[in-house]
C-alpha cells in the first residue's frame, strides 16, 4: 500500500496537526545505519530523536551503544531515567548541572563531560570546589574535525574546538591529568563538512562537485590527523573511546583504524536534508500532518500551521517539505507560515476541508520540540502514541 493512505488510515481518529512515527522506515533506517558501520557500535545522537521511548527501542535494537546527549540537564535526566553510557558532546557552562552530577554517584558514573579547553577545566573546578568529597568527573576531549586549506583561507566543518593539532591534545591531555577530580575517558572529532553535507546538492552539479573533492581531501587529512592526535592522547591515559562522524558519513568514518565508534541520529528518522548524499538512502520515518482549513482559491489549499524551520543557515531548504500527497509547493510570499500555509499545485484540486497534507521537517530531532506526541505507525495501524521530550515537559534547547 502507498504510504500516504496507510499514514492517513492509521490515524483516520486523530485531528491534526500531529506527527507520527513510521516503525517499518525507523527501523529500515536503523538496519542501514548499523549495516554502514560493518561492526562499530554507534552512539545515538540524542538532539536528532528527543524522545524518551523512541531512544529506548532505539537502544533494544543490535548495533547500538550509548547515547550523545545534547545537554548536561537532559542527560541527568536521562540517567536518572535508567540511561546509561551518556556522553555529552558540548561543553555545558550551567552550574546548577554542574553541581547536581557530582552529588550524584549513579550520574558521575555514566555521564562524561566534553571539553576542548583549560577554561573549561577551571570552570569545572569552580563550581566544584566546595564539593566533599570531591568525585572524580569523566571527561572527553573534543578536537577540531574541520578541514583547512589554502593556508588557512579555506575552512569546512563547525566552528567547535580550538584543539586541532596532537600537540594540542596532548598538552589538554597532561592538564587534565594533573589535576585531580577529573578523568579523560574520550576523544570526539565530528566531521561536520562530511557528516552533515550532503555531497547531492538539489541542481547544482559543480556544487556538489566541489563538495566531493573537499570531502575526500578532508577525509585523507583526517585518517592522519586523528589517529595522529589518538597516539599522542593515549600516551598519556587509557582512553575508553574515540567519537567520530554522524549520518551522513558512517561508513567513511568506520573506516579509521583510531575511531571506536561513531556517532548517528538524523539517519532514524531520514528528514529531508538527508536526501542529498550519495552514499545512502534512507525511509523518511518523522511526519507531521497539517489539516485543509480553508481553499482560496483553485489549485490552493491552506493548512493549519507548518512554519517549523530549521536551525542552521536560513533558506527553503530549511522549510518543512509538503510531502504528500506530491506536488504541492509554499506560495513564494508566505513560505510556511506561523499560523496559516498556503500551498500550491495540481495535488490542491483534490485537497477538500479536513484532509491531511503530510510533512517531513528539514531536520531531525526538532520536530520534537513541535509536538508532545509521537504516534507511532506500524503498516495501516497506529501501534502506540509516545510522548517527545516536550511531550513530557523537558525542553532543553
Ligand atoms: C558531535 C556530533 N556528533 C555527531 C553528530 C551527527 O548527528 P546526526 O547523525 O544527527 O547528523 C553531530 C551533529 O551535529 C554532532 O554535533
Amino acid at each position: 500500500m502507498d504510504d500516504r493512505p496507510r499514514y492517513d488510515r492509521a490515524t483516520a481518529a486523530l485531528d491534526p496537526p500531529f506527527a507520527i512515527l513510521d516503525l517499518d522506515a525507523l527501523r529500515a533506517n536503523a538496519a542501514d545505519l548499523v549495516r554502514r558501520a560493518a561492526g562499530k557500535p554507534i552512539r545515538v545522537a540524542t538532539k536528532s530523536i528527543r524522545s524518551r521511548p523512541v531512544l529506548e527501542r532505539i537502544l533494544a535494537m543490535d548495533g547500538f551503544r550509548g547515547l550523545m546527549a545534547f545537554t548536561l540537564p537532559e542527560a541527568l535526566w536521562l540517567v536518572a531515567e535508567g540511561f546509561t553510557d551518556v556522553l555529552v558532546a558540548y561543553p555545558t557552562a550551567d552550574r546548577q548541572a554542574i553541581a547536581a552530577l557530582a552529588a550524584d554517584p549513579r550520574a558521575v558514573r555514566e555521564i562524561t563531560l566534553t571539553v576542548d579547553s583549560a577554561e573549561h577545566l577551571d570552570q569545572l573546578d569552580h563550581v566544584l570546589a566546595a564539593v566533599r568529597p570531591r568525585p572524580e568527573i569523566r571527561l572527553c576531549l573534543d578536537v577540531d574535525a574541520g578541514y583547512v586549506a589554502l593556508g588557512g583561507k579555506f575552512r569546512a566543518g563547525a566552528l567547535r574546538s580550538p584543539v586541532r593539532e596532537p600537540e594540542q591534545a596532548a598538552d589538554l591531555a597532561a592538564e587534565i591529568a594533573k589535576r585531580p577530580g577529573f578523568r579523560l575517558v574520550g576523544l570526539l572529532a565530528y566531521e561536520a563538512q562530511i557528516a552533515g553535507v550532503g555531497d547531492a546538492p538539489p541542481g547544482n552539479i559543480l556544487l556538489a562537485r566541489a563538495i566531493r573533492i573537499m570531502q575526500a581531501r578532508s577525509a585523507r587529512d583526517l585518517i592522519l590527523r586523528r589517529g595522529r592526535v589518538v597516539n599522542a592522547v593515549s600516551r598519556l591515559c587509557d582512553l575508553e573511546f574515540v567519537n567520530g562522524g554522524g549520518t551522513g558519513s558512517v561508513e567513511r568514518t568506520v573506516r579509521e583504524k583510531a575511531v571506536t565508534e561513531v556517532a548517528a541520529g538524523s539517519g532514524f528518522f531520514h528528514p529531508r536534508l538527508f536526501d542529498f548524499y550519495s552514499g545512502f538512502t534512507g525511509r523518511p520515518a518523522a511526519l507531521f500532518a497539517l489539516p485543509v482549513v480553508r481553499r482560496p482559491a483553485p489549485g490552493t489549499v491552506t493548512v493549519l500551521g507548518g512554519g517549523y524551520v530549521a536551525s542552521g543557515p536560513a533558506g527553503p531548504l530549511r522549510l518543512p517539505q509538503p510531502y504528500l500527497p506530491a506536488g504541492l509547493r509554499y506560495a513564494p510570499d508566505e513560505g510556511a507560515g506561523e499560523v496559516q500555509t498556503p500551498l500550491l499545485g495540481e495535488a490542491a484540486y483534490d485537497l477538500r476541508l479536513c484532509d491531511r497534507v503530510w510533512f517531513r521537517h528539514a531536520k531531525a530531532g526538532e520536530l520534537c520540540e513541535r509536538f508532545a506526541t509521537l504516534h507511532l505507525i506500524e503498516g495501516d495501524t497506529l501501534v502506540e502514541s509516545v510522548p517527545t521530550y516536550r511531550g513530557e515537559g523537558r525542553t532543553f534547547l
